[in-house]
């Protein structure tokens, strides 16, 4: 192969060796990462990439960021990623009420474009509801108001029209103004009481599994409540092993995990979800687990962004990112003492996992997190822990040591974030 084919195989994770191996020997996972890899190859006009960041491990997106940076052509990506969007993108196009509405910058920029928008609209709304209503007092019928609304809507947009020579506006009737639609998700996981420590370890453990070399020997590792740690490491390296470990899902051949007594684990990861109860309804699942009233587990689903109209039909019907916030929901109504996420944002949109960031960083009990979102391991504060070497090291340094000091293990040069994006919005 070429040097740029090696080099785009070796920043998505392949071995010398693997890069040499048949395409049809690998899984599905990495075989996903081949096709990138045949797509950034190709250098087309227009690479279109679908949430590129879901089966990637964290170094994998750390490389795609920093090599998409310099990419010259044009690129079209959906992601739920923000700082992969934030550092690569240089305009963002929301999908809202039906209609595409374009802005230029990355992802925070829109982000406060957005919410200024939003407030405007909203202002603009309460005054025709307010006008209506006064015309309605004077005599007015309802549908007459409305006419006289409707008129007044678009005399105002064929002024703008004239005004800024702006043709693009839509020409049919004028609808009236609808409320903006409110999303948002947000919620916080209740305090832990004090546990004494140590609350949750391995010690001396040495596994494998069956019949496979041995995925950690001898390692010590704990956590108390103050603890905030992300778990960094290559795909396969055990990072999902470690955690099954530490909670007792495993057992280690030779050590022992300890834990307190006492202890409360809220596990989250891309399968929660698939242990609920088929034919119960979100609602019914909480109030049997919880003893919830009705309308306390209708109020819980609806912090986590569940959808009123999902909070009453059967879990089986629910798509996996409802499956995901009802598991969400379950977590913190379950008042964990410690909270392990393992790729938790593969079936979360950008609202939820900022949300989740938060709860997290409000959060008074001990943290555990995988994940590949730049973003999340950012927000919550966390120490980088790398497993390697059949061992688990803290690392010294923050996210951008980590990531200059991969950058550099792969021979790239080291682009600086938002730089593509900062230029356009200053243009
Ligand atoms: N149940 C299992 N039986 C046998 N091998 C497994 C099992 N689960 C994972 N492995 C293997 O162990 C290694 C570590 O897997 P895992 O802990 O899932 O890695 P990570 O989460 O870091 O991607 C991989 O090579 C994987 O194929
Ligand atoms: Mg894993």
């Amino acid at each position: 192969a070429t040097p740029r084919a090696r080099r785009i195989l070796a920043g998505l994770g392949f071995t010398k060796k693997m890069q040499d191996r048949p395409t049809n020997s690998f899984s599905g996972g990495w075989r996903m990462r081949v096709s990138l890899a045949r797509a950034l190859f190709l250098e087309p006009t227009l690479l279109l990439l679908d949430e590129p960041t879901n089966h990637l491990d964290l170094n994998a997106v750390i490389w795609l960021d920093n090599y998409l940076q310099g990419w010259k052509k044009t690129l079209l990506i959906v992601s739920h990623d923000q700082s992969f969007l934030d550092n690569v993108c240089n305009e963002i196009i929301h999908l809202d009420n039906l209609k595409l509405h374009y802005y230029k910058g990355n992802y925070s920029m829109f982000k406060k474009m957005h919410l200024q928008k939003r407030k405007e609209m909203i202002k603009e709304y309460e005054k025709q509801e307010k006008r209506m209503k006064e015309m309605k007092s004077s005599g007015s019928s309802k549908k007459q108001a409305e006419k006289k609304t409707k008129e007044a809507l678009t005399r105002k947009q064929e002024k703008n029209r004239s005004k800024f020579q702006k043709n693009e506006e839509e020409t049919g009737p004028t609808e009236l103004l609808t409320r903006p639609k409110e999303y948002i998700v947000k919620f916080s996981f209740p305090d832990p009481p004090p546990l004494q420590p140590p609350i949750l370890g391995l010690y001396g453990v040495t596994f494998a599994y069956k019949d496979q070399k041995p995925l950690f020997v001898d390692v010590d590792f704990g956590i108390d409540l103050s603890s905030r740690v992300a778990i960094v490491g290559p795909n396969g390296v055990g990072k999902s092993t470690f955690l099954k470990l530490l909670v007792g899902e495993l057992t280690p051949q030779k050590g022992d995990a300890r834990r307190n007594h006492r202890l409360k684990i809220g596990r989250f990861d891309q399968h929660s979800g698939e242990h609920l109860t088929a034919e119960e309804t979100p609602a019914e699942y909480l109030i049997r687990l919880f003893d919830l009233q009705y309308e306390k587990a209708r109020k819980a689903l609806g912090t986590f962004g569940l959808a009123s109209h999902a909070h009453t039909i059967k879990m089986k019907d629910l798509s996996g990112g409802q499956k995901a916030r009802v598991a969400l929901a379950e977590l913190c109504n379950m008042s964990p003492d410690v909270v392990i996420l393992d790729e938790p944002t593969n079936n979360l949109d950008i609202e939820s996992i900022d949300a989740l960031a938060e709860a997290i960083n409000e959060y008074k009990g001990g943290v555990i997190i995988v994940s590949h979102d730049e973003r999340l391991i950012r927000d919550t504060n966390c120490t980088l822990w790398v497993i390697e070497q059949q061992n688990i090291n803290e690392i010294g340094g923050d996210f951008d040591d980590y990531r200059t000091e991969l950058l550099e293990s792969l021979g790239e040069v080291i682009n600086s974030p938002s730089i593509a994006a900062n230029a356009a919005v200053q243009q």
